[in-house]
């Protein structure tokens, strides 16, 4: 999720006194985008290798079929009062709801702050408007809104990642396109949260594992990676501008390539754990979908979009290849995301067409799940870079 708003809070370890303010990029932002059913279901429980310096937590998934939105589990306060929420690298602060919120958050959890002997009220309030949603409703001005309270308390995750957070939001009201959530809230994983595993005693890097819901054993680790959930060696690609982006030279569809999709570096993108698909501006988008199919045509609908009908994906390779930049001394490689991710499901309002997994974007790129689903990625925060490891799925 990006947020659309121009400011951007950062969790706070409570050694900064308050949450450092950062500009971010005018990126517009997203909840996620495959449009089935919303579910809670469960990955199977997985036992991990916990040391004292990292802890792994499970992930569930949220999607029925789609396989590309997931959450976990967090305390906050004292004693620990228990939410579920998006990890989310593509934004850098907490947000839950809390009790004040009453009504429009009646199917989350509520964060009681009378109720925890650690709570303090940082006197400040703010919205968050986010530029998409959940699932397919489409974007209205700013109908994606929450509206927060900056506030400070304990955050755990797993059995030993405590810390006395700075900095997080308690959400006080909302609008109703965030009621269908199966989650209660957002923690943003940004780059910028290095004081929170410092302050954990965990080294600044975290490791997440997606996958198919049949599959299970989706899990985030903190500390370290889980080696356990994967066999070749990470590659690592370094982070280029603001947040968790990474800088590539190419994108291949079905191994061919355009002048458009040539980028020498130029172009950055941004990872997303808490983005579905995928967003490209224009240009990009389109030369994509032109390797893939003339078929694949805007649905006017839904501004941004794209489908083809639905009875055609089957028949339809999609193979694209996004090529990026190694790590000092280490050749630029490829992140693959296979065909079986071309569909995100049938729109809505015209079930026979389905929607193809890039939306056009206002001057950004971003990939979400349709693409870390394939790997083991290793987000090391201390070594300013990302690492993949294919995942076998
Ligand atoms: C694509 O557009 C649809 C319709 O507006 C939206 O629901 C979905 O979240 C978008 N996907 C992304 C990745 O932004
Ligand atoms: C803690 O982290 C370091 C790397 O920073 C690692 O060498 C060590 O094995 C980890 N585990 C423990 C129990 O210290
Ligand atoms: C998940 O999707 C399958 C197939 O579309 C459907 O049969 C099942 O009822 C769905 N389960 C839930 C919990 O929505
Ligand atoms: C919050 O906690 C306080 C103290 O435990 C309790 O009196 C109050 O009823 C709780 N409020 C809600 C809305 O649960
Ligand atoms: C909460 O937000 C809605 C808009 O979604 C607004 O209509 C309502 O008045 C707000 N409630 C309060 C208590 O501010
Ligand atoms: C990436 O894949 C394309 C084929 O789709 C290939 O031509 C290119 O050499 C690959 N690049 C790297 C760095 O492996
Ligand atoms: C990439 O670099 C080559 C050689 O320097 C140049 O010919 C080409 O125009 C550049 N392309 C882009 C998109 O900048």
């Amino acid at each position: 999720m990006i947020h659309a708003s121009s400011l951007v809070l950062v969790l706070a370890a409570a050694t900064a006194a308050f949450a450092t303010t950062a500009p971010h990029s005018a990126a517009k932002l997203t909840l996620s985008s495959a449009p089935s059913t919303p579910s809670a279901r469960r990955a199977r429980l997985t036992a991990s290798p916990a040391a004292a310096n990292d802890t792994s937590e499970q992930l569930f998934d949220y999607f029925n079929g789609t396989d590309l939105q997931w959450y976990g589990d967090i305390s906050l306060g004292t004693p620990p009062q228990k939410f579920t929420v998006v990890f989310d690298t593509g934004s850098a602060s907490l947000e839950v709801p809390g009790t004040a919120c009453g009504l429009p958050c009646k199917n989350q959890r509520q964060f009681n702050s009378s109720a925890s002997s650690t709570f303090q009220d940082q006197d400040f309030a703010t919205t968050i408007t986010f530029g998409t949603g959940v699932g397919v409703d489409p974007v209205d001005g700013d109908n994606w809104e929450l509206w927060l309270e900056f506030v400070a308390d304990v955050l755990s995750i797993g059995p030993d990642f405590n810390v006395p957070l700075g900095g997080f939001f308690l959400i006080t009201n909302q609008t109703s396109t965030f009621s269908p959530d199966p989650f209660d809230g957002i923690l943003g994983l940004s780059p910028d949260g290095g004081s929170l595993f410092d302050s954990a005693g965990y080294p600044e890097i975290f490791g997440m594992l997606f996958t198919h819901e049949d599959a299970g054993g989706a899990e985030l680790t903190l500390g370290g990676v889980d080696t356990t959930k994967f066999t070749q060696p990470l590659v690592y690609s370094p982070i280029v501008d603001d947040g968790w982006q990474l800088s590539s030279q190419a994108i291949h569809v079905n191994g061919k390539s355009a002048s458009s999709l040539v980028f020498n570096q130029s172009l950055t993108i941004i990872f997303d754990s808490g983005t579905s698909n995928i967003l490209f501006t224009e240009d990009i988008a389109l030369a994509i979908y032109k390797l893939i199919s003339p078929d694949i045509v805007a649905n006017k609908d839904e501004p941004g979009t794209f489908g083809i009908p639905c009875h055609r994906i089957p028949t339809l390779p999609a193979v694209i290849d996004i090529t990026f930049a190694g790590i000092a001394g280490q050749p630029a490689f490829n992140l693959t995301i296979p065909s079986s991710e071309l569909s995100s499901g049938p729109f809505k309002s015209k079930p026979e067409v389905c929607q193809t997994l890039i939306n056009v974007s206002e001057g950004f790129n971003l990939v979400g799940l349709s693409l870390l689903k394939h790997y083991y990625s290793a987000w090391d925060i201390a070594g300013a870079r990302i690492g993949f490891s294919p995942n076998g799925f």
